[in-house]
C-alpha cells in the first residue's frame, strides 16, 4: 500500500489532507512540530481526530531538523509522495518574527526537496498553487482568488494596484 508523508499534519490543511488520504485507503505518516504560532491545543485536538484511524501514524518532528527527517525517510521508505503542508502561515506575525518563517518555509522546504531528490527515483515534481487574497479593505467581503501561476499572480497584483498579495 502506498505510504504518504504529510508534514504539518496537525495544521488546518495538513490534517484535512491526512483525513482525505486515509479515507481513500492510503497509509499516512504525519509529522508536525506542534509549535505555538496559535493555540497548540487545537493541533492536539486535530491529531486526536486522526489518532484512532487505521493506517495513520504521527511523529512530532521539525522539518528544519535535516538529520531527523532524513532518518524518517530511511525508516519509512519507500514513500509514495511527500505533501509539505508544514508552514509558518499568517501575514502579520511574519513581520514580527521573519526568521521563524524563513527557517520553516525556506530551510525546511529545502530539506524536504533535497531528501526527495535523494530518495525518489523519479526526482521531484513541482506542483504550484498560488493562492492570493485581497487584504486591507474593511467592511467588504474578502473573496479569495486563485492564481494558477506566478505570472497570473503578478497580473492580479498589478491590476489590483498592489492590493492583492500572496497568502
Ligand atoms: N488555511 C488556508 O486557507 C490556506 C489556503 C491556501 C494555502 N494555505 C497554505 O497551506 C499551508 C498550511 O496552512 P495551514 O492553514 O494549514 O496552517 P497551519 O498553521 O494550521 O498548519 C501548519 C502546520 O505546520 C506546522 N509546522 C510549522 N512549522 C513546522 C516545522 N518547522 N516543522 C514541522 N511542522 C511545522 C505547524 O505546527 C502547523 O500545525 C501553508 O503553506 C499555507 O500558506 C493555507
Amino acid at each position: 500500500m502506498p505510504r504518504y508523508l504529510v508534514t504539518g499534519a496537525a495544521g488546518f490543511i495538513g490534517s484535512k489532507v491526512c483525513r482525505l488520504l486515509l479515507d481513500a485507503g492510503q497509509e499516512v505518516v504525519g509529522i508536525d512540530n506542534l509549535n505555538s504560532a496559535y493555540d497548540p491545543r487545537l493541533k492536539q485536538w486535530r491529531l486526536r481526530q486522526l489518532s484512532g484511524v487505521a493506517n495513520f501514524r504521527f511523529e512530532p518532528l521539525d522539518i528544519t531538523d535535516l538529520e531527523a527527517v532524513e532518518r524518517l525517510f530511511e525508516r519509512e521508505a519507500p514513500l509514495a509522495a511527500v505533501l509539505n503542508l508544514a508552514a509558518r502561515a499568517g501575514v502579520r506575525p511574519s513581520v514580527a518574527n521573519p526568521w521563524a518563517y524563513f527557517q520553516t518555509n525556506t530551510d525546511g522546504t529545502l530539506n524536504l526537496l533535497e531528501l526527495c531528490r535523494r530518495f525518489f527515483r523519479g526526482g521531484v515534481r513541482r506542483q504550484r498553487s498560488v493562492r492570493v487574497g485581497v487584504f486591507g479593505e474593511r467592511n467588504r467581503v474578502m473573496r479569495p482568488v486563485q492564481a494558477r501561476s506566478r505570472r497570473e499572480h503578478e497580473l492580479f497584483y498589478n491590476r489590483s494596484g498592489g492590493r492583492v498579495r500572496a497568502d
